[in-house]
């Protein structure tokens, strides 16, 4: 009965939801897993700020490396955001034998490949599932759910604070600006929003997606990207006049072995399900030769949804050290891909 001890990197929104429900879930988690979980030191930028939890003030650093290398940490979990410092924690992490549980999909857009190599070749594991969807466990479900099928689409709404800020749009007539203004509020949008309002968001997502749906390697310059920060009031209340509502969709596809992806603002009809989902819900849809059509729904983004895809990757990582089998995930043989532009 050991405790399984977590270094978390950042103490934010979604740091916050992972601190809740490791303490709130405790009970039912050590049931699964045999071991108490600790959140035994917290990376923060500013030990003074105020908090909307209280934590033990001794548990706070300002320090990475005292969390990196500190010897009894056995799982790092990064929710600090941003590329180059967590890309050099979360190696360094590796190479020191701990597990990596992350929300960041920037990182994993870009560089995913090398820290799952990194990975399986100290025998650790990375898990990523808050990295997309937030809330919806669609990682796990294309990696595993659909290993038996040939997945020849996915698309959907894979960003949270674009949908808020479509929806209130258009159902509240909302100004842009106020609403994105709220959207940060809660905690929904990036430290740089540009990266929701202009795709990069939703593109690095397709990027995680299609990689894992397509077994290929996609790379980010692959998406083609278009925001939504120009789409207008008169936009949305025109398209609905018509029947549609308008959504920021990233769409891939794949025919025989050529792949096409994009992110764009789209009409969709009024009759079809994704123009219901409204507000920072999101929704994957994933079309294989064998099952056909299926759709994933639920929160985007927020402190508790998010955080449940954390806890439950957590949780993972430690049901692989009772077994003894960490870091024997990301071992596909991913293809080249063939993109359709390839050949104009
Ligand atoms: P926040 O900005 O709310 O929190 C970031 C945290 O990291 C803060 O506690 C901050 O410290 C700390 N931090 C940031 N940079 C440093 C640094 N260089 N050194 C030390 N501490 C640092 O971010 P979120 O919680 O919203 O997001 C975190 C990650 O999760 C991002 O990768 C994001 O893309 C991803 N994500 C977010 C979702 C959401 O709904 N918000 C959903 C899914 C994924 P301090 O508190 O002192 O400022
Ligand atoms: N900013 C992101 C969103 C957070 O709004 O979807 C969840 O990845």
């Amino acid at each position: 009965m050991k405790p399984v001890k977590v270094g978390l990197l950042g103490l934010g929104t979604v740091g916050t939801g992972v601190v809740r429900i490791v303490e709130g879930h405790q009970e039912d988690l050590q049931g699964q897993v045999g071991s108490p979980i600790v959140i035994e030191k917290v990376l923060v930028h500013n030990k003074n700020k105020a908090r909307s939890i209280s934590i033990d003030s001794s548990k706070l650093t300002e320090d990475p490396w005292e969390i990196i290398h500190h010897p009894d940490i056995d799982v790092i979990v990064e929710v600090m955001g941003g590329i180059a410092h967590t890309k050099e924690y979360i190696m360094e992490a590796l190479a020191s034998g701990k597990h990596v549980v992350t929300a960041n999909k920037d990182l994993m857009a870009l560089h995913g490949k090398e820290i799952l190599a990194k990975a399986h070749e100290h025998n650790c594991d990375v898990f990523y599932e808050a990295s997309v969807a937030g809330g919806i466990p669609i990682i796990r479900t294309l990696i595993d759910g659909f290993s038996s099928d040939r997945i020849t689409k996915i698309m959907g709404i894979v960003n949270g604070t674009t949908n808020y800020i479509l929806t209130k749009m258009s159902q509240e007539g909302a100004s842009y600006d106020d609403v994105l203004k709220e959207a940060q509020e809660l905690g929904y949008a990036e430290a740089d929003p540009t990266s929701d309002v202009e795709g990069l968001d939703a593109a690095r997502k397709m990027t995680i997606l299609s990689t894992l749906g397509f077994r290929a390697n996609v790379d980010l310059n692959d998406v083609s990207v278009q925001g939504m920060s120009k789409v207008s009031k008169d936009d949305i209340l025109y398209a609905k006049r018509l029947g549609y509502e308008v959504k920021l969709l990233g769409i891939a596809e794949r025919q025989d072995d050529e792949f096409s992806i994009s992110v764009q603002p789209t009409m969709v009809k009024k009759s079809h399900p994704i123009a219901s989902v409204n507000g920072v819900y999101n929704a994957v849809y994933v079309y294989g030769e064998a099952v056909g059509e299926t759709m994933f729904y639920g929160p985007g983004a927020g402190e508790l949804p998010t955080a449940t895809s954390i806890v439950a990757d957590l949780v993972a990582v430690v049901k692989n050290l009772k077994l003894g089998v960490n870091g024997k995930q990301g071992v596909v043989a991913f293809k080249e891909k063939k993109l359709k532009s390839d050949e104009q």
